[in-house]
């Protein structure tokens, strides 16, 4: 039960004019024996200009070049080929395909010819290559973080070593004096005892500085516009940048770990306002914005240079990604003179104001 060869050409027909892929059927001198829409339409041909014509008569020289070598490797061997190719479209625009070509036998299993579908990859290689580029991205932040970990380590060590180590060596060595000297006359003792009390006052200060500078605990028990009302301050005595804090609305209800990230961000930011910008002021803004709070960090400084992505440099990625975690982002605008805005948009929890508390 063959069908007519009019019935075989109207199947055939209908494959080739809905296949989305770029696909045809050549003779063994790889002349075009019938062509699929997505064909004409990628080359912006009629079926009358490619009917019959070889590759050279509808490619450029050195594309057709290929495709004959290719067909000639697949008559050669009678195997199936398939790689993967770029050209440009006739936009100019550069395109990659995954194509296929095959031999076609006949009953005798002589090749008669070939048969290719070419099918547009360039969406897939485009995400292809961001998924590196983001992977290559995690690594190198996950590589810092943890080399951040180690020296944030180093330096409370350091600090325990020099700061607590040191009075508590001292205390000690009074205590010991103390020992030796018996009975105590009652004015050297009052008189040491008053010394140690100083020293203990001393490293009580030392231990909340150490505490502090590692994660504000006001963050946690008064929340984020206390904990930038402290940092506005510390960053003021430190490095003489004056920051202005100005919240719309008091604490947002955001939960632990969006709040941190706020937090990180906006010392971050100035911290890199007193670096690089050379500012003398900062502005803090906070704002409801319908579902989400805004945060805004503008300084008058030099103002960042709209293509500062130095490798290695890991403030403005840590803070996209602390931002990305937090369902949120991060915008960094400036121009030269006129200052730097890092604008932070935190998505806040459905059913708004949980109000938090620890
Ligand atoms: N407020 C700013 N004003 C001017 N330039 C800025 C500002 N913030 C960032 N930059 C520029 O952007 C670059 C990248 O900043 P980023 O915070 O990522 O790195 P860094 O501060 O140099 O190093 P790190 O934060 O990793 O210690 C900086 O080196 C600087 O050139
Ligand atoms: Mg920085």
């Amino acid at each position: 039960m063959s069908p007519t060869d009019d019935a075989d050409r109207r199947l055939r027909r209908a494959l080739l004019d809905n296949m989305p892929d770029m696909a045809w059927i050549k003779d063994r001198e790889s002349r075009y024996l019938a062509v699929s829409s997505a064909y004409l339409e990628t080359l912006g041909v009629n079926e009358a200009d490619v009917i019959g014509r070889k590759p050279e008569e509808v490619w450029p020289a050195d594309v057709a070049d290929v495709y004959l070598q290719t067909d000639r490797a697949v008559l050669r061997s009678g195997k199936r080929r398939r790689y993967e190719e770029s050209r440009r479209d006739p936009g100019g625009e550069l395109r990659w395909y995954d194509t296929i070509k095959s031999p076609i036998r006949d009953d005798a299993g002589r090749i008669v010819g070939t048969v290719g579908i070419s099918r547009d990859i360039t969406r897939r290689k485009a995400s292809e290559a961001e998924l590196i580029a983001s992977r290559a991205e995690l690594r190198r932040l996950s590589g810092a973080e943890q080399r951040a970990r180690e020296s944030e380590r180093a330096r409370i060590a350091r600090e325990l070593h020099d700061e607590l180590g040191q009075t508590l060596t001292a205390i000690k060595m009074q205590l010991v004096s103390l020992k030796s000297v018996a009975p105590i006359p009652a004015e050297t003792l009052a008189g040491r005892l008053e010394r140690l009390i100083g020293i203990v006052d001393q490293s009580v200060v030392d231990l909340r500085r150490i505490a502090t500078e590692l994660r504000p605990l006001i963050l946690d028990e008064l929340g984020l516009p206390a904990a930038l009302e402290w940092l506005a301050q510390t960053v003021s005595e430190q490095a003489q940048l004056a920051v202005a804090l100005d919240f719309e609305v008091g604490d947002p209800p955001f939960d632990p770990d969006a709040r941190t990230a706020a937090f990180r961000i906006v010392q971050e930011a100035l911290t890199n306002a007193v670096r690089h910008g050379h500012a003398s002021q900062a502005r803090v803004f906070g704002r409801r914005r319908g579902d989400a709070f805004e945060i805004t960090v503008e300084d008058d400084g030099r103002g960042i240079e709209p293509s500062s992505t130095p490798t290695g440099r890991l403030g403005l990625a840590g803070m996209r990604e602390r931002a990305r975690l937090a369902g949120g982002t991060v915008e960094i605008v400036g121009a030269p003179g006129r200052g730097t805005t890092v604008t932070l948009r935190l998505p806040l929890p459905r059913g708004g104001s949980a109000k938090r508390k620890r």
